[in-house]
């Protein structure tokens, strides 16, 4: 029985990497997608999981969109831009869609879908956590019926947008800072992960060989790939998102660690960073885990067989 999977998401070209992969393995059904603006504003994020969908034949999946503007504070100058293009896919040639989301309310919609799944959902965030600050300001009862919380963001050690922060969190500090003080247990799958491996270029070979999906994630990853060039001369990506649905896939597959988590708001030098306690020396409760590392051989393994078998499911 596959088990139930919301995804918070603001495409991204790792997002529709990370989206692939959860629609792509059978373990876990996706049943419904909520965006958030972070790498892009929240038209374009809309617009990118819309068409994604039509893309991977998968308009079944509702899609709700949520917030525009961070928690408590304004949109900081776009940082993303130059990571994943103008659009947040790279400029990628995909048509507008078509479909149409079913709700501008994500906190109302997720809070919905986790009331009436019949089996204890894994809700997996791969964007800023305003939608889900919100979802636990609104619906406080759905906090006890989450299986599991699973995030891409965060660094215990060194972020990427600043030497401390990481773009998630950096994007909108107050309402990471409010989920992770909500109850809610988060697993947070961070740059500790994400940033130790090294998706080299030629392991995308095969997408010149994969029509229509290959195409479009070629395109993506091509300018993906350009940026980390640039900026870290290797014609190599890291997978953030991916690593994190693999995580609300195979849980424990990234090492998870109990942890005190907390996240600076006040401070212009260390604005988003997370405060990763793990022997927690001021006596409080773990709220968190902290994710280490990933065998980066099995995640490549699993993710290329996952998107090579969806892409021979699309004309
Ligand atoms: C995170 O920031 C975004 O650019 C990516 O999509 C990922 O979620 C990595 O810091
Ligand atoms: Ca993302």
């Amino acid at each position: 029985m596959p088990k139930p999977l919301l995804i918070d998401t603001d495409p991204g070209i790792d997002d529709a990497v990370a989206i692939a992969l959860a629609l792509a393995q059978p373990e876990v059904e996706v049943i419904g997608i909520t965006t958030v603006g972070g790498n892009s504003g929240l038209d374009h994020t809309t617009r990118n999981t819309l068409r994604l969908l039509e893309l991977l034949d998968r308009t079944d999946i509702p899609v709700a969109s949520g917030a525009s503007e961070p928690y408590q504070r304004q949109v900081k100058a776009p940082a993303a831009a130059g990571v994943h293009g103008h659009d947040g896919f790279g400029g990628v040639d995909l048509p507008d869609p078509v479909t149409k989301i079913v709700s501008t309310n994500a906190a109302d919609f997720l809070a919905e879908k986790i009331r009436n799944s019949s089996e204890p959902v894994t809700l997996v965030a791969l964007g800023p956590l305003t939608n889900i600050a919100h979802l636990v300001d609104a619906h406080p009862d759905v906090i006890a019926l989450i299986e599991r919380f699973v995030i891409m963001g965060g660094a215990a050690r060194t972020g990427n947008v600043t030497p401390v922060a990481e773009f998630n969190i950096w994007h909108d500090p107050e309402s990471a800072k409010r989920v992770f003080s909500s109850g809610l247990e988060v697993v947070m799958v961070g740059l500790d992960v994400t940033n130790s491996l090294k998706t080299y270029e030629h392991l995308w070979d095969w997408l010149a060989d994969a029509g229509k999906f290959g195409k479009a994630y070629a395109k993506m990853l091509g300018v993906y790939t350009d940026f980390y060039s640039s900026f870290y001369g290797e014609r190599m990506t890291h997978q953030h998102d991916a690593i994190a649905v693999a995580e609300a896939i195979w849980p424990n597959c990234t090492n998870p660690q109990a942890a005190f988590i907390d996240v600076e708001c006040d401070s212009p030098l260390t604005d988003g960073m997370t405060v990763v306690d793990v022997n927690m020396r001021q006596g409080q409760k773990p709220n968190a885990y902290v994710c280490w590392s990933i065998d980066g051989d099995l995640f490549h393994q699993r993710l290329m067989t996952a998107l090579q078998n969806l892409a021979k499911t699309i004309n």
